[in-house]
């Protein structure tokens, strides 16, 4: 999986923490069907939560719940709703509330990217990917925090290291992720008050996510030094282990902060895109972009 296994991340079963700390509590996810978000509900889960998993596409939902059910022995059920769309929202916290009771933790992790030049973005486009990562993670944020509140509980937001500086290619997805950033820090603030914390996990360029596949046509992709200072990309195991210790009562003075779990790639000159060849095929992206430049 990595280039050292001094650097594999650990996984759940090896966690140091405690198998119960989340015990009795509840995770409401959106985008919890696959990739990073499916990860970090397994983590969870594991720690003893059940949770809720909510997006778009109800068969992999009902595939997924299914198989974090079985591999943690907690329970997961799937929820069909789109984050644009409040009232979806609104009825999936009704009927998660219907089956658990609570929420406690609540991860906004819906999203939306693809790869587009602004000269060639359409209005729509761009307004698209704001409304499932922006306007979507607000929706999620109003539809969930009186229970957030009740239980005293946090939010993750799923951001990017993208937007800390100008990404080719992702004018829309910078602007979507830099106004998720600065909403998590108002929640954290407003909401500090109330017991509820509200972070952001910023992933790097991350291995075996629909995300990679955009950008190089494959899930899984070798690094080297010139991409990562730690030699590898990030594993969703890296994000999902973040996030247990963000919803632990370890981290529970930590708010309105922003994490980036990237190896520290971003503090590379040239990092994050264009790629160095040896990751990114550049005829790959120039097929992903053909036309539009
Ligand atoms: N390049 C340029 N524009 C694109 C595009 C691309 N690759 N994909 C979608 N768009 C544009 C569409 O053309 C449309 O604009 P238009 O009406 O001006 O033509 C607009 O975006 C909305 O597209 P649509 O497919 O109707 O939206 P959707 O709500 O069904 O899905 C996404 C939007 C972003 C979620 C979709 O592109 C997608 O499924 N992406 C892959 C999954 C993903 O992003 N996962 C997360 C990875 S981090």
């Amino acid at each position: 999986m990595t280039s050292s296994p001094y650097l594999a991340p650990i996984e759940d079963s090896l966690s140091t923490f405690k198998d119960n700390i989340f015990s009795g509590k509840v995770l409401f996810c959106t985008g919890g069907g696959s990739g990073i978000c499916k990860g970090m509900t397994r983590a969870i889960m594991r720690h003893g939560a059940n949770a809720a998993i909510i997006g778009r596409n109800i068969d992999r939902l009902t595939e997924t719940s299914k198989e974090l059910s079985e591999q943690t022995g907690k329970t997961c059920i799937p929820i069909r709703a789109d984050v644009r769309q409040p009232q979806t929202l609104q009825n999936a916290v009704r009927r998660t509330i219907e089956k658990f009771g609570r929420i406690d933790f609540v991860i906004c992790g819906a999203a939306g990217n693809f790869m587009s030049p602004i000269s060639s973005l359409s209005e729509n486009a761009f307004r698209t990917v704001v409304e499932i990562d922006t306007l979507g993670t607000y929706n999620t944020v109003k539809a969930t925090i009186p229970h957030v509140r009740d239980a005293k509980g946090a939010y993750i937001h799923v951001s990017t290291t993208l937007h800390h500086r100008g990404t080719p290619y992702q004018i829309h997805v910078s602007a979507a992720k830099a106004g998720v950033d600065a909403m998590s820090n108002v929640i954290a603030v407003e909401e500090g008050p109330h017991g509820v914390r509200s972070n952001v996990l910023a992933p790097g360029f991350t291995s075996g996510t629909e995300g990679m596949r955009l950008m190089t046509g494959k899930t899984k992709v070798k690094a080297d030094g010139f991409s990562t200072p730690l030699g590898r990309f990030t594993e969703i195991q890296d994000v999902a282990n973040a996030a247990v210790f963000l919803f632990s009562p370890a981290a529970c003075y930590i708010t309105g902060q922003i994490i980036p779990v990237d190896g520290g790639a971003e503090h590379l000159r040239g990092d994050l895109f264009p790629y160095p060849s040896s990751v990114i095929d550049p005829s790959s992206v120039r097929k992903l972009l053909k036309g539009k430049m």
